[in-house]
């Protein structure tokens, strides 16, 4: 299971780095403004600073929705760097541009993915990830990992090999459910992914074999 972190904070990717198991990034024109990241040049000049962080998949976010403007900025995002992953949202003219993009060797992100049939349509499109936004599902008491499952099954059922992308991740108990049905990534914030690491007898444990070994030293 690949892990992205999602989010434009360049502190808070260089500490899912460090950490040695971060294997992409996820943004969108949300989180960019979040960081005060505003202007066309500015926001391109972002994507390269987070490819230059990390090893993996960066996604970047077209914001034309006709046709011909996703694939004159998807061109243009895809250029700026090899790592780049263009992302796309779930309306029709997306879904034309992902095909294009597919049939142009250009990797890309379906986003604001909220269904099966959706997710169906991008696979078929040839996108290279899909992102079912589970949080914002379970937000309207859907359950998001119930798509999860049911992206899962259609994929297996033909063998599409695009990637499912659990999005929308919240919290470190949606990292593991995903695990468990067999999401291939997830992208949350750094809380999720460091949540992993907590247990209170791992603490204890820690604690005293530490004091033991003072008793012997
Ligand atoms: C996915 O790529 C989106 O950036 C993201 O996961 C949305 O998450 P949110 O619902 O917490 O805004």
């Amino acid at each position: 299971m690949k892990f992205f972190i999602d989010t434009a904070n360049l502190d808070q990717i260089r500490e899912a780095q460090d950490l040695g198991v971060l294997d992409g990034v996820t943004t969108n024109p949300s989180l960019m403004a979040k960081e005060g990241i505003t202007g066309r040049n500015n926001i391109l000049k972002h994507y390269v600073d987070i490819c230059n962080i990390v090893d993996g998949d960066v996604s970047a976010e077209v914001i034309a929705t006709d046709f011909e403007g996703m694939v004159k900025e998807g061109e243009e995002l895809a250029e700026l760097h090899p790592q780049i992953v263009v992302k796309v949202p779930m309306i029709k003219e997306g879904v034309k541009a992902i095909k294009y993009f597919t049939d142009h060797g250009i990797r890309t992100n379906c986003t604001l993915v909220f269904s099966a049939g959706q997710a169906l349509l991008a696979a078929k499109a040839g996108a290279t990830y899909v992102s079912p936004f589970i949080g914002r599902l379970d937000d309207i008491s859907t359950d998001g990992l119930e798509l999860i499952a049911d992206i899962r099954l259609i994929y297996d059922n033909y063998g599409f090999e695009t990637q499912i992308l659990a999005a929308s991740v919240r919290h470190t108990m949606h990292v593991i459910n995903c695990a468990k049905i067999g999401a291939d990534v997830m992208t949350g914030p750094l809380s999720s992914i460091e949540g992993l690491l907590k247990h209170p007898l791992t603490d204890s444990g820690l604690k005293q074999f530490l004091e033991d070994y003072k008793k012997g030293n």
